[in-house]
Formats: structure tokens, sequence, C-alpha cells
């Protein structure tokens, strides 16, 4: 501290170096300048110009007018950030500090930013450590999350990236080691979303039990919610599914989708007693898709591939499927997600970053937006911190109506996230991001007028504009713009 105050003494320049060192250890002596002389007869000049009714250098010596040297020059000071922080409150930054990740530079205090959502969870500063990245199309969101993930691997953080629709998660796996799990048409992988997962050290197997049952049980609300657009299951619905699910597990310890579809199409007499013989009909031709058509071989078997939780990151892998209705890629978004979840909502995991590339297709059903509401609460337990990816907060118009639950559930999970990146957004989409995400005015000028590669952070109640530096070979791995050759 005494340093920094030591090296924003002004001492003016110009004049050798020789003369330069004079003059700071005189000034630091208490004695006067030679400058102080200069000044003083510059005021003596200006004065004898006044009398001459001359205005000269030092200007009218009317009232308010601004009487002064023209031509002020202060040498430039530099002094450290947390020094201008104290000199400067409120408007100077003194940074996050050094601990975490390196993410580039703070564009305004032009110092490095690091971030780790747990090292600053534990000081204080966020209290969640889910993250949400915002922005235009070619901004570099994805750039971001993977120089996040790609070096906080190498210092001891894992990763799984829970959704990929484009599969440029795939290199980053490849770079640091981690695993992939490609699932699609013509991929040999299966993923059976009914899977259990590790049990959790911290749950009794009561406790794990109830946490598994309801885990399926939500998947399974979830696909026929999908298949129907959003539309509620009926109690006898929910009553035939609960009981084709607890028939399938009571005959197999693995259950799979094609299970309980069967029991569906052939009801228990008990599950006929309850809801009746067509109960459960309509729930099966919604269900039926995630076993034929066009997700057929995908999520309708026994997994033939496991979660390596040693693993330094797991990808999810759903790029085969590009070009699959918009239907069909919800549904293998929620199947992929559930599964990975199970396996990554283990205390005993270590610290994981969880990404959800373009993640509003998780968002767009009320059940999957439940379930990720209820993992983003639950994240500090498991020691999991999410991050989001999307373009615009308006791509959540698309779901529900205006006055919805659903709408504001998921603005909910955006304004909750004690993280907030957002790179450039197009003028027209800034209202809702200025109110969804709390922005300030000023905030808002800035973030339209992002370059490529730069967002403003929001951290807590503290913002920075931070340029997410990449190396040559990162941007080689990380980069997506051969797409557009
Ligand atoms: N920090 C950066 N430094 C240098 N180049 C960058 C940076 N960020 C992004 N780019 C360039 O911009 C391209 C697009 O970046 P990225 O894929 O991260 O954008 P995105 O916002 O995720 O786009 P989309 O909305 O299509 O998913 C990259 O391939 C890279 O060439
Ligand atoms: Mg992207």
């Amino acid at each position: 501290m005494t340093r920094a105050t030591e090296s924003v003494q002004f001492v003016p320049a110009g004049g050798s170096r020789q003369e330069r060192k004079e003059r700071r250890r005189r000034s630091a002596a208490g004695a006067s300048q030679p400058w102080e002389g200069a000044l003083h007869a510059l005021g003596e000049r200006a004065a004898s110009a006044f009398d001459r009714n001359e205005l000269g250098d030092w200007g009218s010596r009317e009232p308010n007018s601004l009487r002064g040297p023209h031509r002020l020059r202060p040498a430039p000071h530099r002094a450290s950030t947390m020094t201008f922080a104290a000199a400067y409150p409120f408007i100077t930054e003194s940074g996050l500090g050094h601990e975490g990740t390196y993410i580039g530079t703070d564009v305004f205090g032009a110092g490095a930013f690091a971030y780790d959502p747990w090292i600053l969870y534990d000081k204080g500063i966020i209290s969640g450590p889910s993250i949400v990245v915002i922005g235009t199309v070619g901004t570099g969101k994805s750039m971001c999350g993977k120089s996040l993930v790609a070096r906080s691997i190498t210092l001891g953080r894992k990763a799984a990236v829970a959704s990929d629709p484009k599969g440029e998660w795939v290199a980053v796996a490849n770079a640091v080691g981690g695993k992939v799990i490609s699932v699609g048409p013509g991929r040999s992988a299966r993923v059976n979303p009914l899977d259990a997962g590790p049990r959790s050290s911290a749950l009794s197997e009561a406790q794990w039990q109830a946490v598994v049952r309801q885990r399926r049980r939500y998947l399974l609300v979830a696909l026929v919610s999908l298949m129907r657009q959003g539309m509620p299951l009926s109690p006898v619905e929910h009553t035939a599914l609960d009981m084709a699910l607890m028939e399938t597990v009571a005959e197999n310890s693995n259950p799979t989708l094609p299970m309980v579809l069967d029991h569906l199409l052939n009801p228990s007499r008990e599950t006929v007693g309850l809801v009746g013989k067509d109960g459960g009909q309509a729930v099966s031709h919604s269900l039926r898709r995630t076993v034929s058509g066009d997700l057929e071989g995908m999520f309708d078997a026994p997994s033939t591939v496991s979660f390596d939780a040693e693993a330094p990151m797991m990808v999810m892998d759903t790029s085969a499927l590009i070009g699959a209705s918009e239907q069909a890629l919800s549904l293998a978004a929620a199947c992929g997600a559930t599964w990975l979840e199970a396996a990554v909502t283990n205390p005993d995991g270590g610290k994981r970053l969880v990404v959800y590339d373009e993640g509003w297709r998780m968002l767009a059903d009320p059940y999957m937006l439940a379930k990720m509401s209820e993992q983003w609460r639950l994240a500090r337990t498991y020691g999991i911190a999410n991050l989001l990816i999307m373009h615009k907060v308006a791509d959540l118009n698309e779901i529900g109506d205006s006055t919805s639950g659903h709408r504001q559930k998921a603005l909910g999970l955006l304004t909750e996230a004690d993280t907030r990146i957002i790179y450039r957004q197009k003028h027209d989409a800034m209202r809702l991001t200025k109110e969804a995400l709390g922005l300030t005015e000023a905030e808002c000028e800035h973030v339209e007028n992002l370059p490529k590669g730069v967002g403003l952070w929001k951290v807590g109640n503290r913002s920075f504009i931070v340029a997410n530096r990449v190396t040559t070979d990162e941007l080689a791995v990380f980069g997506t713009d051969d797409r557009m050759i």
C-alpha cells in the first residue's frame, strides 16, 4: 500500500532522467521544487499582463472565468487498482483477486481477471455457483465457456456437458483427456435414461431409492409432456404412468423405456382397477416416440456406456441428431441430461461444472424446467456449478404465455444465477435482457457495443468488462468458424 501511494506522487514530466530523479529526491525531502518557481514566474507574468489589460496564459480575472493556465498537462499517474479503488470508491473496481481460473483481461482495470464459482462462493462474493452466458450468435459465448472449463480442469475441477447439440465440445473433451458419449442415428452407444446412477454416500438406502424413483417418474412425465407440447397429464394418466413404472421396477432392477411402455399397453389387473382398461393408452402413444421413430435405438435399451466419474470431462454429444425435428431434439436432450444428471448429482464426485450449451431447449418444457430449477437449487449440496449458454432472453418468450408461471420460472432461473455473463446483444433484445439480468443503463450501452470475445461479467453485485484471452492452440480447438466453410 505504501509503495503504491509513493508511486502516485506527482512529479512533473520533462527534463533528463537525472533531473527528474533530483526533483523526486527534493520533493521527498520536502524542498520546494524547481517547477514551482517556474509556475510562480508564470503567475507573475500573467498578473502583470492583467495589469496591462492583457489576458495572457492565465485568462481573465473575472469571477467564474475558470482562470488558470491553458496548457496544463499533468503527467499520467500510475497506481494499483487497489489504490484507485480506495481513491475513487464506487467508480473504480479493485477486482476479484487472482484466485481461480484465468479468463482474460479486465478491460477497465487492465489487470488479469480470474474466476472460480466455488472460491467466490467461499469468499461470500456470490451466493450460488450457477452461471448464465447470454449473447447474440457468434459473439464468443461458447469460447468463454470452453476456456473456463478447459482451464478449470487443469486446476483440478471436472466438467460434464449435458447438452451439446452442435457437437462442438467433443474437441475440448479430447484435448483435456475427457470422454465423449455420442448418441444418434448410426452411433453404437445406448444410454438408458432410467439408470439409477451412482449412490450418494450422503443418502440412506431408502432415501436414495426415493430419489431414483422421483427422477424416473419426472423423466417419464417430461417425455410425455414434451410430446404433447407442454399439455399436462390428467390425474388418471399420472396414475397409469406411475403404476407402469412401479410394476417395471418390481420386475427388473434395470428398467428401460420399452418395459414401461409394455406395462402401459398391457396394464395389470390392479392398474385396470385404478384407471380403467384405456387409462394409460394416450400416454403410451406419446411415450412410444422415444422407442420407435427418429429416436429408435438411442435411449431404449440398457446402457452400453457408463459414466466415468474419474474422467476430467464427460460430453453427451447429440450432434448426430442435427436436422431432426425440434421435438426429437428436445426428447433427446431430456433423456441425455437426465442420465448425466443422475451421475453428477453425487456429493462425492468432486467439484464439477455442468454445461448446457444452447440450453433454452431444456427450459422449454415445464417438467425439464422444474428439474433444472431443482438442480440449480441443490447445486451447492452436490458441488456442481451449472453453466447455461443461450442467445437471448426473448427465447423464453416461446415458452408458455406472458402470464404463465412457466415463463416466469424460466426467467427466475436467469435472475437467480449469481454470475451473469452478457455478450453483445442487439438493441431490440436489450430491454428484456436489462430487466431479466438487472443491468444499468450504462451497462446496456456497453453491451450493445461489445466486440467479439468481450463480455460484461456481473458477479454478485460487482461488474466487469472482460476480454476473454485465448491462445492460438485454444483457438484452433475451441473455434467454430470452420463450420462456415
Ligand atoms: N475470445 C476470443 N478470442 C478470439 N476469437 C474468438 C473469441 N471468442 C470467439 N472468437 C471467435 O468467434 C468464433 C465464434 O465463437 P463462439 O463459437 O464462442 O460463438 P457463440 O457465441 O458460441 O456462437 P453461437 O451463438 O453460434 O453458438 C470462434 O470460432 C472464434 O473464432
Ligand atoms: Mg456457441
